[in-house]
């Protein structure tokens, strides 16, 4: 049944509902209340769940026979991703940039096939950006320009000194993972370390893995997001010529629900910078 899937369509399919539900988020951002999640630093708005709803429906009317992995309804312990069709939803991502109203939050809608991220279409539509991939057909910003968007100079290679990283700083802000997260930044910062040339925070796994697949940044290590923040991402950078491995050291092969990542631009020296970026960090993020 797989091999009769028409990529392409759901590509297109998905393209036209995430332009729908981008004017849903933007005539809602910095206007809702908020709520917690797992901490006061976790955020969901009842966009999300409205947005999730939308596409949940419109997966669901026009392709029944898929499975719907989302950010919002997902129950811990119960909800997982299989093997079968399945979209995998992120209403809004960077809930927190949508709350204040930062121009970095975007939906992302990947659909996977056994578990491997096959199309993936991600919209900002506060700053009308349309990221889309799919398997083997190549990746674009706006349907026309080709990704990446940069390449770096002839001959040069990726080198974690000449590196723009992005990094978050995530919602755990005790304990193993926070020590790990900022004892590793500061590593990389340093001038006796990486002294990598920079830092950004996007606030959304999406918009810093598409700014690796434009190869406006090098890398983006993460720990602690979901299925859903990285799976539309995935196929992007893939057909960008970059990759996502794991945030440990050694996971050259990482699920989609791995839940810690390291997505790097293609380019020359890239398994180096990997290794290079494994060995800089500081003990071993674990979720
Ligand atoms: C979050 C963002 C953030 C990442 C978190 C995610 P949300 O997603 O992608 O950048 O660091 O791990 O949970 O909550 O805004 O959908």
């Amino acid at each position: 049944m797989s091999s009769d899937i028409n990529l392409l369509e759901i590509r297109d399919f998905l393209t036209e509902l995430a332009y729908e539900v981008g004017k849903l988020i933007t005539s809602n951002t910095g206007k809702t209340t908020f709520d917690d999640k797992a901490n006061a630093v976790d955020l969901v708005t009842e966009t999300d769940a409205a947005v999730e709803r939308l596409v949940a429906d419109r997966t669901k009317a026009r392709y029944p026979e898929f499975d719907f992995l989302g950010e919002e309804s997902y129950v811990p312990g119960v909800s997982k991703l299989t093997d079968k069709p399945t979209f995998v939803v992120d209403p809004i991502d960077g809930t927190t940039n949508f709350i204040h109203s930062f121009p970095f939050s975007c939906t992302s809608l990947g659909f996977t096939i056994n578990r491997e991220p096959v199309v993936g279409v991600i919209y900002n539509p506060f700053l009308d950006w349309l990221y889309t991939g799919v398997k083997g057909h190549g990746a674009y910003l706006n349907k026309t320009q080709k990704l990446p968007l940069r390449k770096p100079p002839v001959g040069s290679k990726l080198t974690i000194q000449n590196a723009l990283i992005g990094i978050e700083w995530g919602t755990q802000r005790s304990g193993n993972n926070y020590q790990v997260k900022t004892e590793t930044f500061k590593k990389l910062a340093a001038e006796q370390g990486g002294f990598a040339h920079g830092f950004r925070s996007l606030g959304s796994a999406a918009m810093n893995i598409s700014a690796v697949a434009a190869g406006q940044l090098d890398a983006y290590w993460e720990g602690g997001c979901y299925a859903w923040d990285v799976c539309a991402g995935w196929v992007i950078l893939s057909e960008a010529g970059g990759r996502i491995v794991g945030g440990n050291p050694g996971q050259w092969e990482p699920a989609v629900d791995e839940r810690i990542y390291l997505a790097v631009r293609g380019g020359d020296g890239s398994d180096e910078f990997i290794e290079g970026f494994w060995d800089s960090i500081e003990g071993k993020l674990d979720y």
